[in-house]
């Protein structure tokens, strides 16, 4: 089967999900910006997504239960996965899903691949990749998850269709975006001047632009595309949207 998750034994991999890719094109080369503050302070980000940040995987895996009925082997991918909390978590949880996590952090991407090895996990796995890079593997995924990634993009309508065009008929999709400006930059913020506190501060690079999204603007993001179901809520501090493509 030709699909994203195979890209193990492709001979010819595709240029954007591989371990060494190039980047998309519509995104900076990694050339023209050699570190992000991700990269530089993928530690203080790993410790604010494992202990800080809110857990969605019980929602997740509720979502996710219905289509995990039968035989079939099922692939996820968890788009700007960063250190793989949930890619690590669903993959422990239901052991008949194939999970690529997919982020241009190589550190972040490193830190996903240690905690996964120490799990023991051997159904999920960590490649360098761009999310709008999805667009290129049409209706060959399950289910994508995309959480604290849409507000970081600069064209988060481009990565939710190349999400929606990877999804396979009867696919879905999870969202999570912070609902507060304040709980998306305080740990940006934190990065920062830990970076500002260490001997790198002169590598010092600007905070990634966020923008947080307001109700009636996350329910038009969501539904730029044609989706057969969306259900949204809020939950504590977050926008979440399940997103049912038709089957
Ligand atoms: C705020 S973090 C979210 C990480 C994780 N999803 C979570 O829930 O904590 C955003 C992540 O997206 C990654 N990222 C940024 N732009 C990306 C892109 N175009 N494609 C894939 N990942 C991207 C960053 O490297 C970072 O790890």
């Amino acid at each position: 089967m030709p699909d994203v998750l195979d890209l193990a034994t492709r001979r010819e991999e595709p240029a954007n999900i591989s371990e060494n890719s190039d980047l998309d094109p519509r995104c900076q080369s990694p050339a023209a910006n050699p570190s992000t503050l991700f990269d530089r302070c993928w530690r203080q980000y790993a410790i604010c997504r494992e202990h800080f940040f809110t857990d969605h995987t019980h929602q997740i895996a509720s979502a996710l239960s219905p289509m995990l009925t039968g035989s079939r082997q099922r692939f996820l991918v968890e788009a700007g996965c960063g250190p793989g909390f949930y890619s690590r978590r669903l993959a422990a949880r239901f052991p008949q899903l194939q999970i690529t996590g997919i982020d241009l952090s190589e550190p972040l991407l490193h830190c996903a691949r240690e905690r996964a090895r120490r799990s023991g996990l051997q159904n999920c796995r960590f490649l360098r990749g761009d999310a709008l890079s999805l667009a290129g593997f049409p209706h060959q995924i399950d289910a994508v998850i995309a959480s604290r990634l849409l507000l970081i993009l600069p064209e988060p309508a481009l990565a939710l269709d190349a999400i929606f065009t990877a999804l396979r008929p009867g696919g879905l999709c999870f969202i999570a975006e912070p609902t507060s400006t304040w709980s998306a930059a305080v740990p940006l913020l934190l990065m920062k001047m830990t970076q500002r506190l260490s001997r790198t501060s002169s590598s010092a690079g600007p905070i990634p632009r966020s923008r947080v999204l307001n109700t009636p603007d996350f329910e038009s993001l969501v539904e730029t595309r044609p989706w057969r179901s969306i259900r949204i809520w809020k939950d504590r501090q977050y926008h979440c949207a399940v997103c049912k493509k038709a089957a």
